[in-house]
Formats: structure tokens, sequence, C-alpha cells
């Protein structure tokens, strides 16, 4: 091999820790499941339902050996009916993902940088994508189209707290704190 070829090769990809590749990998794992996921599902007319995935299901899935953060890692399984969804928020101290595993969710991404106007994305996730979040992700996702929508969200560590927050002259305002096992 000469110089110029080891010199032309890629570069490799550093991959930061915090990135949640193996909170995406399980989410999306989970959702190929339906043996698993579909018999436990139930829709709220009132309120976005949710449930806790049992761990051994999900270590049965992927071993929690392959990516150390999931071994502190809470899955949940969510419910959204046509026009139901989340206010802004973020996930607290934890990261994730989450994935599509029936009909199609919308999310709006607010991302905030300092002496900058935020800046808004919204994308539309069918079955089998996946998103993955950190620390300072803020994000809504909503149900805007007519079929019931079904994901699994996978959290490590496991979700304690989310601050909500609303688009205001440009910047992000928080709203308020939803603590876990408390306000939903
Ligand atoms: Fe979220």
């Amino acid at each position: 091999m000469t110089g110029s070829s080891l010199s032309a090769a890629p570069r490799p990809v550093e991959v930061p820790a915090r990135r949640p590749s193996g909170a995406a990998a399980l989410a999306v794992a989970l959702t190929l499941r339906t043996d698993l996921w579909a018999p436990l599902v139930e829709y709220r007319e009132t309120e976005r339902w949710s449930t806790l995935v049992d761990p051994a299901d999900a270590a049965a899935v992927l071993d929690p050996a392959l990516h150390a953060e999931l071994a502190g890692a809470q899955v949940w399984l969510l419910s959204w009916l046509p026009g139901q969804g989340t206010d802004l928020h973020d996930h607290g101290t934890s990261a994730g993902a989450f994935a599509v595993a029936r009909g199609t969710l919308t999310e709006r991404v607010v991302a905030a940088r300092s002496r900058e106007a935020v800046r808004q994305t919204t994308t539309d996730l069918a079955v089998g994508r996946v998103r993955y979040f950190g620390e300072h992700h803020v994000h809504q996702v909503t149900n805007v189209l007519t079929e019931p929508a079904v994901s699994v969200h996978v959290y490590a560590p496991a979700l304690r707290w989310m601050n909500t927050y609303r688009v205001e002259d440009g910047a992000l305002v928080r709203t308020g704190t939803q603590r876990a096992g408390v306000d939903w």
C-alpha cells in the first residue's frame, strides 16, 4: 500500500459517547417484534396511553451487554390517536431514542443556539423510522394523520422529568417541569 492510498483512506468517524446508538438499536428492534408489543397496546380518547416494557423482553430483543448505556435504560410503549401529541419538551438528564411501530408521527424539533433565533424543523416519521436524542434535544411529537400510531421509546438513563417549552420571539421559553410517575 502506498502513502498516497493511505492518505486517501476515509478517516474513522468519531462518535460522541453520548450518542445513544444502543437506545436507537433497541427501539428499532422492538418495533419489529409485533408479537411483543401489539398485545399490550391500548388507545385512550382522553389522553395518550403508555406502558413500561418489561426489561426482560427488552433484554431478549437486544442484549444490554452490547451497549453500556442500556444498563440503566427504560423502555416505554406509547399509542397516539389522531390529534394526540406532546407539548414541546426535553428529556431532563436522559438521552435515548424512539422508533415508530405503527402509523406515522410528526416530530417538530426546536434547536436553540445562544444569540440566535431558534431553528425549527418538522419531519414525518413513518413505520421503522428512528430518532435519537441527547440531553438538549427539544421536540414535540404529534399524530397529525388519521390513523392511530404506536411508538417505542428508550430512555437512558430512565426518564425522571421533562421540561416543557414554548417558542416566544424566536427563543425557547421554559414553561414547566413534568415529573415521571407524578405528572404523567
Ligand atoms: Fe420526547
